[in-house]
């Protein structure tokens, strides 16, 4: 099976996983599109989704999936995104696609947080893909100098803006051992809005296509 095989995989089996009804959280990406296509045969019982990007809002639209503003609704039961990496903890990195902060964002507002993914993003210590950070424009070069007194190398990602008008530093040769950390840290960065590590709110479930089947993985 190639990559793209192994993600439809594990966007089939998240059906298992989700509400009988309600509002659902959703992600954004290429397993996240897999998602949305498995979403058309049973969308009729929900009430409608969240979404992360103007992207996936399109999908969900094509679809016929109604797309709610997060503060017309509650907390969601349910958000299901893909990752870049993850650890066997269920600390991921996220924001390859760049929409880093809208999905930490429904992440937060959300009781269980599905991972799916195809098998090659699980690693046993996050880093080795580069660590997106949406940065405020102005404060651009201010965060890169800090994120290199982090041991990170930071490189702006060429011709890219995100959907909330910001720019994104790739952090090349991290190696995060300790995700939370590093998470708080970069946090308190002044001029940076979000970073792709989703540690201390993590996946609960982690769903991986595999050669030999779906895995379910939880922390
Ligand atoms: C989007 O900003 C990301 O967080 C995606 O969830 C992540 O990049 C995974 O993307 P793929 O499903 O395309 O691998």
């Amino acid at each position: 099976m190639n990559q793209d095989q192994l993600k439809r995989q594990a966007a089939e089996k998240v059906v298992e996983f989700l509400p009988s009804g309600g509002v659902l959280g959703v992600g954004t990406g290429s397993t996240v599109n897999h998602f949305i296509d498995v979403l058309a045969d049973v969308k009729g019982r929900f009430d409608g989704a969240v979404s992360s990007s103007e992207a996936s809002t399109e999908r969900l639209k094509a679809i016929g999936m109604q797309v709610l503003d997060l503060n017309s609704v509650g907390e969601l039961e349910v958000y299901v995104d893909g990752a870049d990496e993850s650890n066997h903890q269920l600390e991921l990195i996220k924001g390859g696609g760049g929409a880093l902060t809208r999905e930490k964002i429904i992440a937060a507002a959300s009781k269980q947080f599905v991972c799916i993914a195809d098998a090659s993003k699980l690693v046993s210590c996050l880093g080795e893909f580069p660590l997106p950070v949406e940065v405020i424009p102005m404060a651009r070069s201010y965060v890169a100098r800090e994120l290199v007194k982090l041991g990170g190398n930071p490189v702006l990602r060429e011709d890219f803006i995100t959907d909330n008008g910001n720019v994104i530093l790739d952090v090349h040769g991290l190696e995060i051992m300790e995700p939370i950390k590093m998470e708080t840290e970069i946090n308190n960065i002044v001029g940076v809005v979000t970073v792709g590590l989703f540690a201390s709110r993590g996946a609960d479930v982690l769903i991986l296509g595999d050669e030999a089947g779906a895995r379910v993985i939880t922390p």
